[in-house]
This record gives structure tokens, sequence and C-alpha cells, in this order.
């Protein structure tokens, strides 16, 4: 009887923010690992690797997913957006990037990509939260350097006035 090899590697196709990819993933491979390591983006960060601090943060075919959360081979032909679709292909950041950088809503940086698909996924449902409802969905993503401050009052801002 032939042997089940659980480490065998498969080939993973998915929809990278608009360009197909294709890589190759262990069974057990997490998604976020698979986007770093395999495809080589850089947006993905982990922190806990067990979908507490929302740094993995990444939309597959639209919904909010944690990316430690999240097998490789589950997103097999999937559609999935990573920080680096936020800006415009000439580099101008996003409307809700230049909040972010005028109100100081990037703090340590590094949660700061996972936030930001968070954000884009929950302001197209409720565009225009009051500071309560922003807080509690921020609440999904853990900071501990400055009590969200900044990054309230960039989206904030850009609900206000945003033209995009
Ligand atoms: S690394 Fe995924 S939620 Fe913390
Ligand atoms: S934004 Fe990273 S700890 Fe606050």
């Amino acid at each position: 009887m032939p042997q089940l090899n659980k480490d065998a590697r498969h080939s993973v196709t998915l929809t990278l923010n608009g360009d197909e990819v294709t890589g190759y993933a262990e069974p057990r491979m997490l998604l976020s690992d698979f986007l770093t390591h395999e495809i080589g983006i850089t947006s993905c960060h982990v922190g806990c690797e067990h979908g507490v601090c929302g740094a993995c943060t990444v939309l597959v075919d639209g919904t909010v997913m944690r990316g430690c959360l999240t097998l490789a081979v589950q997103a097999e032909g999937s559609t999935v957006e990573t920080a680096e679709n936020l800006a415009s292909d000439e580099g101008e950041l996003s409307e809700l990037q230049q909040a972010f950088k005028k109100h100081h809503g990037l703090q340590c940086g590094y949660c700061t990509p996972g936030i930001l698909m968070s954000l884009t996924a929950y302001l197209k449902e409720n565009p225009k939260p009051t500071e309560e409802e922003l807080r509690d969905m921020l609440s999904g993503h853990l900071c501990r350097c400055t009590g969200y401050v900044g990054m309230v009052k960039a989206v904030l801002d850009y609900c206000e006035n945003r033209t995009d």
C-alpha cells in the first residue's frame, strides 16, 4: 500500500494583487509563510502566529483572513490582496495610506499592513463609522504602542474627506 507523504509539496496557484502566481507548499504551510517565503511579498507580517494580533491579515476573495490561520493550500484558486495592492502602480499612496501618514497612524509600522487590509474591507461595509465603532473594529488588531490614537484620527479624517 502506498505511503501517504505528509511532507509532499503541492502546487498552489492564486491571484495575488491582480497577478497569477504559483508556488509550492507542504500541506501544513501557512498562507502567511507561503506569501512571504515562497512568493516573496514583504507586507504579511507575523506576530503571534495564532490569530490574535492581526499583523498577518490579508484579504482572500475579499474577506478578511488571518494569514497565520489559513493554510496555503486552502488559498488555491482564490484572489488574495495584500497591502502591496493599496498604492498605485506608480507608487502613489492610497487616500487611506496618505491619511495614516498625515496623522502618524503608521506607529510601529509592523502591524500597519494588516490593519490597512482590515480597514479596506471594513470601510467598504461601513464607510462612515463612529469613533466607537472604529475603535471596536481596531480592537481586532493588537497595538501596544499608542492606544490607536493616530490610527483613529487617520481613519476619521479619511472617511470625512475621501474622494476614492
Ligand atoms: S500573526 Fe496572525 S494574527 Fe498574529
Ligand atoms: S501599530 Fe504596531 S504596536 Fe501599535
